[in-house]
């Protein structure tokens, strides 16, 4: 496979070191706007081929396949081009930044007969996918209540940088660059996350949505800091079960957790992923009454980067495609609308 980079960011680092671990995935060219990081990005992969812009790698066309690492709002346009072109595209998240687009996205992959992932990294941590089998298995029962969380703190320490003089934070905060905030960012990865693992998708929510105020005047240079910072969602699954998914970059002294409760009539199921450890421990039969946590072994599992190549090669699409991708993003659409349902005061 001939694989485009567009986007040299931050995260553009990992599609290239992971795909270089695909001995047939070849990084035939990378995209970016910002001469400086597109020489640096290129030269530090041995990139060969660079280009400024879509437009001119699409003309040149040698390549089969993209993997879009541009900002939230590139993704749609610059994905609908790819695909009108009929390259393969392996998408980072979220795939729109509105329902609406996602969709078409969607739809417009499947009407081109594209293979279309979406880069939900926490598919390929161990315990989500050992989890789903269980609950799936029914080794925990029906599942009555969860709780779901996605935690990160880069608001308040400095250990991946300082947001308010880099663009790769700032643009994150601010609607007018795309950002749909932390919604967007990982409450799309923490929705994921739950629905995957509990094997059940959400029915109903409500949700309170905050922007905190970070500076005075909201605003540093030329981005308005107005992109939400924390989100609780109350949810009941299509299985009926009830409970809450929050996401915040303010929760102080965690670095990047993804935290799961599943809680089944006869057994429970706890993940932790995306930081420093990762980990399953189950409460099933007899040790329900001892509230005994045992560990579970969880078999390794493929990266989304290597399920993308192996679906450019067999011609059968992967998961998480952009159909998924799509209905998330109409979740996270309602989280929006449902703040403004408003909520009841205590007088
Ligand atoms: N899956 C994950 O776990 C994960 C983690 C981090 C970031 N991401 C996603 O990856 C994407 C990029 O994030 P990042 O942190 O690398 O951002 P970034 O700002 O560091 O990098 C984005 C790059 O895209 C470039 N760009 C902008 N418009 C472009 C265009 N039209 N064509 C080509 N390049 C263009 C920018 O100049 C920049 O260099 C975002 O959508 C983000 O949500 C996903």
């Amino acid at each position: 496979m001939r694989l485009i980079i567009l986007g040299t960011g931050s995260m553009a680092g990992e599609h290239a070191r992971n795909f270089a671990l695909d001995p047939e995935v070849e990084i035939v060219a990378a995209v970016e706007p910002t001469q400086q990081r597109l020489g640096q990005f290129a030269e530090a992969h041995g990139i060969p081929h660079r280009f400024a812009g879509l437009d001119e790698a699409i003309a040149w066309g040698d390549f089969d396949a993209a993997a879009n690492v541009t900002p939230d709002a590139v993704h749609y346009p610059t994905t609908m081009q790819l695909i009108a072109a009929g390259k393969d595209v392996f998408c980072e998240k979220p795939l729109a930044t509105e329902y609406s687009q996602a969709r078409e996205m969607a739809d417009a992959a499947d009407s081109a007969g594209v293979i279309n992932m979406v880069n939900l990294t926490y598919r390929a941590a161990p315990p989500v996918q050992r989890a789903r089998e269980m609950v799936l298995a029914g080794e925990i029962g029906t599942i009555k209540h969860f709780e779901a969380s996605y935690l990160q703190s880069w608001l308040v320490g400095r250990h991946w940088g300082d947001w308010q003089t880099e663009d790769r934070w700032l643009w994150r905060l601010s609607s007018a660059h795309g950002s749909k905030g932390v919604i967007g960012d990982i409450g799309i990865h923490i929705v994921d996350f739950a629905t995957y693992a509990a094997g059940s998708d959400i029915a109903s929510l409500s949700s309170r949505v905050r922007t905190f105020q970070k500076v005075a005047g909201d605003r540093i240079g030329d981005y308005t800091l107005d992109a939400n910072d924390s989100v609780v969602m109350s949810v009941e699954l299509a299985n009926g079960a009830l409970g809450s998914i929050q996401a915040t970059r303010w929760a102080t002294g965690t670095l990047n957790d993804l935290r799961l409760d599943l809680y089944g009539d006869r057994g429970a199921l706890r993940l932790l992923a995306g930081g420093r450890q990762s980990s399953l421990l189950a409460c099933i039969g007899a040790d329900i009454d001892t509230q005994t946590w045992r560990e579970v072994a969880c078999p390794p599992v493929p990266t989304n980067y290597l399920r993308f190549a192996t679906a450019v090669r067999s011609r059968v699409n992967g998961d998480p495609d952009f159909r998924r991708a799509a209905a998330l993003q109409h979740v996270l659409d309602l989280s929006f609308a449902a703040d403004g349902l408003g909520s009841l005061a205590i007088a």
